[in-house]
């Protein structure tokens, strides 16, 4: 992000519309330029003025459209770097899905080529309407960013979903998309990752897990979209917001991520395996629920297929294989390296699941970036961050691996 960024908001009317006021200082705050562009409902709560003032720029406001009145903004709002739409109401997301561009604002929506982050607020029911989960779900396929609304108490006085993100996540999010977009380095490639832990049934209620969340696999996902990648999340009991435009499918078993990841083989360039993969799994499952008695009772284990030895069998040599070693310890960076040579991989990725602050469920982590010629530590960060290191070691990785010279810029 630069300090000339220009941030296009658009408001439309809805109670939040009062906190995009804090949102224009916010933006102001980074460093970044506002316009602001409102719908006719929009001014009924807050008064153009009060952006004017704050922006220092004229406020659009536009209900029926005239040509001759949008053609020059259209153009202004295309002339930003990235277009904010907080609060987004209802009516606007059913417009913005639909192709609608009956005022300035859902015209001007259609018109631009840039990005869009989106930050809804209405009612509870109205958010969770199967026809507003359909317009974010198309957005979403849109490739527009959604910032889902918070749990709280609504204007109406209903306790729920519905209430726009906070200001400061808003500029959080559009200041991590205005640092991503200038990388394109993964463009053309498309890249699978695991997420999540498997679980293996002892019967139908009860199972063998792990702490993993998620977590780590889809900031990896989510950072290699925005690099240009053509993304598959391969995932088990993730429980996070799905990333925008990438293709996520759920794999709830060591067998079914297997299945998932041996079939997609053959179209990758490269394969992320950041899943905690059930090493064990139940010879034979209950069907039904085990009862309690007073009796011990032993479940008999096999080992899973090891997928990542699976892959280095049948993989091409122009593809990159990247695992990750979930150690206890440091002493288990040797066993890494090991991994490393015995699982034939491009690179490992180490991290101390020790640790209560990294790792397993946490928000960061601390990882060494292991590729049979280098060490690389990266020191504790968001996880975001370390995705972003990660796929700059893949993504100069497999250019060396296919003897392709570094991008210009
Ligand atoms: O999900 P989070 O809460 O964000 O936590 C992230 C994490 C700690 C789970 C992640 O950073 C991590 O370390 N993932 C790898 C977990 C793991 O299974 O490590 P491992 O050392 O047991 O396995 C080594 C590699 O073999 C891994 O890439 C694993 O996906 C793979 N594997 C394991 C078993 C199996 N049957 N097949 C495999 O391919």
């Amino acid at each position: 992000m630069t300090s000339s960024s220009t941030v296009l908001l658009g408001v439309t009317g809805g109670i939040a519309a009062y906190k995009s006021a804090e949102l224009v200082r916010g933006f102001q705050k980074a460093g970044m330029d506002v316009r602001v562009m409102m719908t006719k409902a929009a001014t009924r709560f807050v008064a153009p003025l009060t952006f004017e003032t704050l922006s220092g720029h004229a406020v659009h406001v536009g209900d029926r459209l005239r040509a001759d009145f949008a053609i020059t903004h259209i153009e202004e709002g295309n002339a930003a770097d990235i277009f904010v739409i907080a609060p987004a109401t209802a009516n606007t997301l059913a417009k913005m899905a639909g192709g609608l561009a009956d005022n300035l604002l859902a015209a001007t929506y259609l018109a631009y080529s840039g990005t869009v982050v989106i930050a809804p607020s209405m009612n509870t029911n109205m958010w969770h309407h199967a026809a507003t989960q359909r317009n974010v779900s198309t957005l979403r396929d849109q490739g527009v960013f959604i910032l889902e609304p918070g749990a709280g108490e609504l204007a109406c006085g209903v306790y729920g979903s519905g209430r726009m993100a906070d200001p400061d996540s808003i500029v959080a999010e559009v200041k991590h998309r205005l640092q991503v977009e200038r990388k394109t380095d993964l463009r053309g490639l498309r890249v699978a990752i695991t997420a999540g832990g498997t679980r293996e049934p002892i019967d139908a209620v009860r199972f063998i897990g792990n702490r993993s969340s998620g977590k780590m696999g889809a900031a990896l996902a989510r950072g290699a979209f925005d690099r240009g990648a053509r993304v598959e999340l391969i995932k088990a009991y993730v429980d996070l917001p799905a990333a925008p435009g990438v293709r996520e499918v759920e794999t709830p078993t060591a067998a079914a991520m297997y299945r998932e990841v041996i079939g997609l083989l053959p179209d990758l360039d490269v394969l992320i395996m950041a899943a905690a993969v059930a090493d064990y799994s139940v010879v034979m499952p209950t069907g039904g629920k085990i009862g309690k008695s007073l009796e011990d009772l032993s479940v008999s284990l096999c080992p899973t297929t090891d997928i990542l030895c699976e892959v280095a069998l049948k993989k091409r040599p122009d593809q990159f294989i990247v695992g990750f070693a979930a150690e206890y310890g440091m002493e288990g960076l040797a066993r890494a390296r090991e991994k490393l040579a015995r699982k034939h991989l491009d690179m490992i990725v180490f991290n101390d699941i020790s640790r209560q602050d990294i790792g397993f469920n946490s928000d960061y982590n601390e990882v060494f970036i292991l590729t049979p010629s280098s060490e690389v530590k990266v020191e504790r960060a968001q996880k975001e961050t370390i995705a972003e290191v990660v796929l700059d070691h893949i993504a100069r990785g497999i250019r060396t691996l296919r003897g392709e010279p570094a991008p210009a810029g």
